[in-house]
Protein backbone atom coordinates (compact mmCIF):
# COMPACT_ATOMS: atom_id res chain seq x y z
CA UNK A 1 0.00 0.00 0.00
CA UNK A 2 3.00 2.38 -1.39
CA UNK A 3 0.02 4.86 -1.84
CA UNK A 4 -1.95 5.22 1.36
CA UNK A 5 0.03 8.11 3.51
CA UNK A 6 -1.43 6.79 6.83
CA UNK A 7 0.11 3.29 6.37
CA UNK A 8 3.22 3.82 9.00
CA UNK A 9 5.79 1.64 7.58
CA UNK A 10 5.05 2.16 3.79
CA UNK A 11 6.53 -0.68 1.38
CA UNK A 12 8.88 1.65 -0.47
CA UNK A 13 10.06 0.39 -3.80
CA UNK A 14 13.32 1.59 -5.41
CA UNK A 15 13.28 2.34 -7.94
CA UNK A 16 10.00 3.65 -7.77
CA UNK A 17 7.09 2.02 -9.57
CA UNK A 18 4.52 4.90 -8.76
CA UNK A 19 6.02 8.06 -10.67
CA UNK A 20 3.62 11.01 -9.84
CA UNK A 21 5.95 13.13 -11.76
CA UNK A 22 5.05 11.25 -14.87
CA UNK A 23 1.49 13.37 -14.87
CA UNK A 24 3.96 16.77 -14.91
CA UNK A 25 6.12 16.05 -17.64
CA UNK A 26 4.41 18.03 -20.95
CA UNK A 27 2.00 21.04 -20.77
CA UNK A 28 0.10 18.94 -22.43
CA UNK A 29 -0.27 16.52 -20.04
CA UNK A 30 -0.43 18.98 -16.95
CA UNK A 31 -3.65 20.71 -18.80
CA UNK A 32 -5.17 17.01 -19.02
CA UNK A 33 -4.85 16.26 -15.35
CA UNK A 34 -5.08 19.73 -14.29
CA UNK A 35 -8.20 19.38 -11.63
CA UNK A 36 -9.14 23.27 -10.97
CA UNK A 37 -9.49 26.49 -13.34
CA UNK A 38 -9.96 29.40 -13.06
CA UNK A 39 -12.36 31.57 -15.37
CA UNK A 40 -13.82 35.20 -15.95
CA UNK A 41 -17.20 33.68 -14.81
CA UNK A 42 -15.35 33.44 -11.34
CA UNK A 43 -14.71 36.98 -10.73
CA UNK A 44 -17.17 39.33 -8.89
CA UNK A 45 -15.32 42.99 -8.63
CA UNK A 46 -15.47 45.17 -5.68
CA UNK A 47 -15.69 48.90 -6.24
CA UNK A 48 -15.80 51.94 -4.44
CA UNK A 49 -17.80 55.42 -5.30
CA UNK A 50 -17.42 58.53 -4.18
CA UNK A 51 -20.00 61.64 -4.62
CA UNK A 52 -19.05 64.46 -7.81
CA UNK A 53 -18.63 64.39 -11.82
CA UNK A 54 -15.29 63.20 -13.54
CA UNK A 55 -13.83 62.35 -9.93
CA UNK A 56 -11.16 59.32 -9.27
CA UNK A 57 -9.29 59.57 -5.87
CA UNK A 58 -6.16 56.87 -5.22
CA UNK A 59 -6.65 54.88 -2.18
CA UNK A 60 -2.86 54.98 -0.91
CA UNK A 61 -3.05 51.60 0.72
CA UNK A 62 -4.37 49.84 -2.21
CA UNK A 63 -2.59 50.90 -5.04
CA UNK A 64 -4.18 50.57 -8.28
CA UNK A 65 -7.93 51.09 -6.71
CA UNK A 66 -9.31 54.02 -6.60
CA UNK A 67 -12.54 56.05 -5.92
CA UNK A 68 -14.45 56.89 -8.58
CA UNK A 69 -17.35 59.34 -9.20
CA UNK A 70 -20.34 57.69 -11.02
CA UNK A 71 -19.75 58.69 -14.61
CA UNK A 72 -16.14 57.48 -14.34
CA UNK A 73 -17.92 54.48 -12.48
CA UNK A 74 -19.37 53.50 -15.60
CA UNK A 75 -16.66 53.22 -17.93
CA UNK A 76 -14.72 51.01 -15.67
CA UNK A 77 -17.98 48.91 -15.46
CA UNK A 78 -18.45 48.49 -19.24
CA UNK A 79 -14.74 47.41 -19.29
CA UNK A 80 -15.66 44.84 -16.69
CA UNK A 81 -18.73 43.71 -18.87
CA UNK A 82 -16.90 43.56 -22.52
CA UNK A 83 -13.72 41.53 -20.43
CA UNK A 84 -17.05 38.90 -18.90
CA UNK A 85 -17.10 39.94 -15.87
CA UNK A 86 -20.27 38.36 -14.14
CA UNK A 87 -20.76 41.26 -11.56
CA UNK A 88 -19.58 43.95 -9.02
CA UNK A 89 -19.96 44.93 -5.62
CA UNK A 90 -20.45 48.43 -4.71
CA UNK A 91 -18.98 50.04 -2.02
CA UNK A 92 -19.46 53.95 -1.04
CA UNK A 93 -17.55 56.41 0.37
CA UNK A 94 -20.21 58.51 2.31
CA UNK A 95 -19.46 62.40 2.66
CA UNK A 96 -18.51 62.99 6.36
CA UNK A 97 -21.75 65.38 6.79
CA UNK A 98 -23.87 62.16 6.03
CA UNK A 99 -22.79 60.08 8.53
CA UNK A 100 -24.49 60.23 11.79
CA UNK A 101 -25.24 58.09 15.08
CA UNK A 102 -27.84 55.74 13.33
CA UNK A 103 -26.78 55.84 9.93
CA UNK A 104 -29.88 57.08 8.38
CA UNK A 105 -28.82 57.84 4.95
CA UNK A 106 -28.42 53.73 4.69
CA UNK A 107 -31.87 53.81 3.60
CA UNK A 108 -32.10 57.04 2.33
CA UNK A 109 -33.35 55.86 -1.28
CA UNK A 110 -31.36 58.81 -2.86
CA UNK A 111 -27.76 57.84 -1.77
CA UNK A 112 -24.69 57.59 -3.38
CA UNK A 113 -25.57 53.63 -3.54
CA UNK A 114 -28.62 54.04 -4.76
CA UNK A 115 -27.82 56.16 -7.32
CA UNK A 116 -24.83 54.03 -8.89
CA UNK A 117 -27.37 51.24 -9.12
CA UNK A 118 -29.80 53.28 -11.25
CA UNK A 119 -27.04 54.84 -13.13
CA UNK A 120 -25.23 51.39 -14.07
CA UNK A 121 -28.76 49.80 -15.03
CA UNK A 122 -29.22 52.45 -17.11
CA UNK A 123 -26.07 52.20 -18.67
CA UNK A 124 -24.55 48.95 -18.19
CA UNK A 125 -27.93 46.47 -17.93
CA UNK A 126 -26.53 43.54 -18.46
CA UNK A 127 -23.65 43.20 -15.39
CA UNK A 128 -25.14 41.92 -11.77
CA UNK A 129 -25.28 44.40 -9.05
CA UNK A 130 -23.88 42.90 -5.33
CA UNK A 131 -24.79 45.31 -2.91
CA UNK A 132 -23.71 45.18 0.28
CA UNK A 133 -26.05 46.07 3.68
CA UNK A 134 -23.84 46.79 7.43
CA UNK A 135 -24.41 50.47 8.39
CA UNK A 136 -20.35 51.60 8.73
CA UNK A 137 -20.13 53.56 5.75
CA UNK A 138 -22.96 55.59 7.02
CA UNK A 139 -22.41 56.28 11.10
CA UNK A 140 -20.37 58.39 12.46
CA UNK A 141 -18.86 55.65 14.69
CA UNK A 142 -17.99 53.34 11.98
CA UNK A 143 -19.67 50.29 13.36
CA UNK A 144 -21.84 48.27 11.00
CA UNK A 145 -24.34 48.55 13.43
CA UNK A 146 -26.65 50.78 16.03
CA UNK A 147 -25.10 51.76 19.08
CA UNK A 148 -26.78 51.83 22.30
CA UNK A 149 -24.82 52.50 25.93
CA UNK A 150 -21.48 51.65 23.84
CA UNK A 151 -23.25 48.16 22.56
CA UNK A 152 -23.93 47.25 19.08
CA UNK A 153 -27.53 46.12 19.40
CA UNK A 154 -28.43 43.64 17.33
CA UNK A 155 -32.90 43.45 16.79
CA UNK A 156 -32.88 47.23 15.75
CA UNK A 157 -30.06 47.07 13.42
CA UNK A 158 -31.68 44.56 11.81
CA UNK A 159 -34.70 46.80 11.12
CA UNK A 160 -32.61 49.28 9.94
CA UNK A 161 -30.72 46.64 7.65
CA UNK A 162 -33.77 45.82 6.21
CA UNK A 163 -35.09 49.06 4.98
CA UNK A 164 -31.25 49.78 3.52
CA UNK A 165 -32.05 46.23 1.75
CA UNK A 166 -35.50 47.07 0.40
CA UNK A 167 -34.48 50.65 -0.95
CA UNK A 168 -31.28 49.09 -2.75
CA UNK A 169 -33.69 46.50 -3.74
CA UNK A 170 -36.25 49.13 -5.58
CA UNK A 171 -33.14 51.20 -6.87
CA UNK A 172 -32.53 47.68 -8.74
CA UNK A 173 -29.93 45.41 -7.11
CA UNK A 174 -29.73 42.06 -7.70
CA UNK A 175 -27.94 40.68 -5.27
CA UNK A 176 -28.55 41.81 -1.70
CA UNK A 177 -25.27 41.00 0.46
CA UNK A 178 -25.62 41.37 4.04
CA UNK A 179 -21.82 41.98 5.56
CA UNK A 180 -23.38 43.30 9.16
CA UNK A 181 -23.07 39.94 11.68
CA UNK A 182 -25.90 40.43 13.43
CA UNK A 183 -28.04 37.36 14.27
CA UNK A 184 -31.00 36.83 12.51
CA UNK A 185 -30.81 39.63 9.57
CA UNK A 186 -30.40 37.23 6.93
CA UNK A 187 -34.14 36.09 7.75
CA UNK A 188 -35.47 39.36 8.44
CA UNK A 189 -34.07 40.51 5.46
CA UNK A 190 -35.54 37.82 3.06
CA UNK A 191 -39.13 38.51 4.60
CA UNK A 192 -38.53 42.40 4.12
CA UNK A 193 -37.75 42.05 0.49
CA UNK A 194 -40.41 39.38 0.07
CA UNK A 195 -42.56 41.57 1.52
CA UNK A 196 -41.76 44.48 -0.69
CA UNK A 197 -42.31 42.48 -3.79
CA UNK A 198 -38.51 42.08 -4.00
CA UNK A 199 -38.51 38.13 -4.15
CA UNK A 200 -36.91 37.20 -6.96
CA UNK A 201 -33.76 39.39 -5.23
CA UNK A 202 -31.09 36.76 -4.33
CA UNK A 203 -29.35 37.06 -0.95
CA UNK A 204 -25.06 36.50 -1.28
CA UNK A 205 -24.93 35.98 2.76
CA UNK A 206 -21.34 37.09 4.24
CA UNK A 207 -21.96 34.26 6.86
CA UNK A 208 -18.38 33.28 7.74
CA UNK A 209 -16.93 37.03 8.23
CA UNK A 210 -14.29 37.32 10.82
CA UNK A 211 -13.47 40.13 12.83
CA UNK A 212 -9.74 40.34 10.79
CA UNK A 213 -6.94 43.06 10.74
CA UNK A 214 -6.74 42.57 6.61
CA UNK A 215 -9.62 44.77 6.58
CA UNK A 216 -7.55 48.18 7.03
CA UNK A 217 -7.13 49.54 3.52
CA UNK A 218 -11.10 48.88 2.91
CA UNK A 219 -11.58 51.02 6.13
CA UNK A 220 -9.20 53.50 4.18
CA UNK A 221 -11.10 53.15 0.96
CA UNK A 222 -14.42 54.14 2.11
CA UNK A 223 -13.47 56.04 5.26
CA UNK A 224 -14.13 54.29 7.94
CA UNK A 225 -11.28 53.74 9.32
CA UNK A 226 -10.83 56.97 11.40
CA UNK A 227 -14.72 56.79 12.28
CA UNK A 228 -14.04 53.31 13.92
CA UNK A 229 -10.72 54.51 15.67
CA UNK A 230 -9.44 52.05 18.19
CA UNK A 231 -12.51 49.88 18.32
CA UNK A 232 -13.08 46.80 16.83
CA UNK A 233 -15.92 44.41 15.99
CA UNK A 234 -15.73 41.39 17.60
CA UNK A 235 -18.54 41.23 19.10
CA UNK A 236 -20.60 40.42 16.12
CA UNK A 237 -17.88 39.44 13.49
CA UNK A 238 -16.24 36.13 14.20
CA UNK A 239 -13.28 35.19 16.20
CA UNK A 240 -10.41 33.82 13.96
CA UNK A 241 -9.83 31.00 16.06
CA UNK A 242 -13.17 29.35 15.49
CA UNK A 243 -14.13 27.34 12.12
CA UNK A 244 -16.81 24.98 13.44
CA UNK A 245 -18.82 27.79 14.66
CA UNK A 246 -18.74 29.15 10.53
CA UNK A 247 -20.82 25.52 9.69
CA UNK A 248 -22.77 27.06 12.02
CA UNK A 249 -23.44 30.29 10.95
CA UNK A 250 -23.86 28.84 7.32
CA UNK A 251 -26.48 26.37 8.42
CA UNK A 252 -28.56 29.58 10.03
CA UNK A 253 -28.02 31.76 7.18
CA UNK A 254 -29.56 29.28 4.53
CA UNK A 255 -32.16 27.96 7.02
CA UNK A 256 -33.29 31.88 6.93
CA UNK A 257 -33.27 32.14 3.09
CA UNK A 258 -29.57 32.62 1.89
CA UNK A 259 -28.99 31.79 -1.80
CA UNK A 260 -25.43 31.68 -1.17
CA UNK A 261 -22.53 32.15 1.18
CA UNK A 262 -19.44 33.95 1.42
CA UNK A 263 -16.27 33.78 3.54
CA UNK A 264 -14.13 36.71 4.35
CA UNK A 265 -11.19 37.10 4.68
CA UNK A 266 -10.30 34.53 1.66
CA UNK A 267 -6.49 33.52 1.54
CA UNK A 268 -6.18 32.99 5.60
CA UNK A 269 -9.47 31.02 5.65
CA UNK A 270 -9.48 29.21 3.02
CA UNK A 271 -9.80 26.06 5.09
CA UNK A 272 -13.12 27.54 6.37
CA UNK A 273 -14.02 27.52 2.42
CA UNK A 274 -13.48 24.00 2.34
CA UNK A 275 -15.20 22.88 5.40
CA UNK A 276 -18.52 24.85 4.52
CA UNK A 277 -18.37 23.72 0.42
CA UNK A 278 -18.20 19.95 2.01
CA UNK A 279 -20.77 20.28 4.38
CA UNK A 280 -23.43 22.33 2.45
CA UNK A 281 -22.92 21.70 -1.26
CA UNK A 282 -24.51 25.63 -1.70
CA UNK A 283 -22.88 28.17 -3.70
CA UNK A 284 -20.37 29.47 -1.66
CA UNK A 285 -17.66 32.46 -2.48
CA UNK A 286 -14.47 33.81 -0.52
CA UNK A 287 -13.69 37.24 -0.42
CA UNK A 288 -10.07 38.62 -1.62
CA UNK A 289 -10.16 41.03 1.20
CA UNK A 290 -8.09 44.74 0.64
CA UNK A 291 -5.27 43.72 2.47
CA UNK A 292 -4.78 40.66 0.67
CA UNK A 293 -4.80 42.76 -2.12
CA UNK A 294 -2.29 45.04 -0.80
CA UNK A 295 0.34 42.20 0.29
CA UNK A 296 0.55 41.00 -3.18
CA UNK A 297 0.42 44.35 -4.76
CA UNK A 298 3.67 45.99 -2.15
CA UNK A 299 5.42 42.59 -2.57
CA UNK A 300 5.19 42.80 -6.35
CA UNK A 301 6.27 46.37 -6.71
CA UNK A 302 9.23 45.30 -4.73
CA UNK A 303 10.02 42.63 -6.97
CA UNK A 304 9.73 40.24 -4.59
CA UNK A 305 6.85 38.22 -5.92
CA UNK A 306 5.78 38.23 -10.40
CA UNK A 307 2.58 40.08 -9.62
CA UNK A 308 0.73 38.50 -12.79
CA UNK A 309 1.74 34.66 -11.42
CA UNK A 310 0.83 35.36 -8.23
CA UNK A 311 -2.52 37.42 -8.76
CA UNK A 312 -3.80 34.22 -10.70
CA UNK A 313 -2.35 31.40 -8.43
CA UNK A 314 -4.09 33.01 -5.13
CA UNK A 315 -7.18 33.09 -7.36
CA UNK A 316 -6.69 29.50 -8.60
CA UNK A 317 -6.76 28.23 -4.50
CA UNK A 318 -9.57 29.80 -3.97
CA UNK A 319 -11.21 27.25 -6.71
CA UNK A 320 -9.31 24.26 -5.17
CA UNK A 321 -10.96 24.93 -1.56
CA UNK A 322 -13.93 24.90 -3.37
CA UNK A 323 -14.74 28.25 -4.01
CA UNK A 324 -18.05 29.02 -6.59
CA UNK A 325 -16.29 32.27 -7.11
CA UNK A 326 -13.97 34.77 -5.53
CA UNK A 327 -14.57 39.04 -5.45
CA UNK A 328 -11.60 40.27 -5.89
CA UNK A 329 -10.01 43.86 -6.89
CA UNK A 330 -7.61 42.09 -9.36
CA UNK A 331 -11.14 40.86 -11.17
CA UNK A 332 -9.90 42.89 -14.57
CA UNK A 333 -6.28 42.49 -14.32
CA UNK A 334 -6.95 38.71 -13.88
CA UNK A 335 -9.79 39.05 -16.80
CA UNK A 336 -7.33 40.26 -18.95
CA UNK A 337 -4.78 38.10 -17.91
CA UNK A 338 -6.56 34.71 -18.56
CA UNK A 339 -7.95 36.88 -22.08
CA UNK A 340 -4.21 36.66 -22.93
CA UNK A 341 -3.16 32.75 -21.72
C1 LIG B 1 -18.40 46.44 5.79
C2 LIG B 1 -17.40 45.68 5.00
C3 LIG B 1 -16.02 45.54 5.25
C4 LIG B 1 -15.50 44.88 4.15
C5 LIG B 1 -16.54 44.60 3.29
N1 LIG B 1 -17.73 45.09 3.84
C6 LIG B 1 -15.17 46.07 6.34
C7 LIG B 1 -15.44 45.75 7.73
O1 LIG B 1 -16.23 44.86 8.07
O2 LIG B 1 -14.87 46.46 8.57
C8 LIG B 1 -14.04 44.57 3.95
C9 LIG B 1 -13.61 44.36 2.54
C10 LIG B 1 -12.15 44.41 2.33
O3 LIG B 1 -11.33 44.53 3.26
O4 LIG B 1 -11.77 44.34 1.15
N2 LIG B 1 -19.17 45.80 6.69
Amino acid sequence: MINNPNESVPHIHWPPIIRPRRLRTTPWIRNMVSEHRVTVNDLIWPVFIQEGNNLRTPIASMPGVERLSIDLLILAVKEARDLGIPAIALFPATPTNLKTQDGEEAFNPENLVCRTIRAIKAAVPDIGIICDVALDPYTSHGQDGLVRNGIVVNDETVEVLCKQSVVQAQAGCDVIAPSDMMDGRVGAIRKALDNAGFSHVAILSYAAKYASAFYGPFRDAVGSANNLGKSDKKTYQMDPSNSSEALREVGLDIAEGADMVMVKPGMPYLDVVARIKDAFKVPTFGYQVSGEYSMLCAAAANGWLDREKVILESLLSFKRAGADGVLTYFAVEAAKLLKAQ
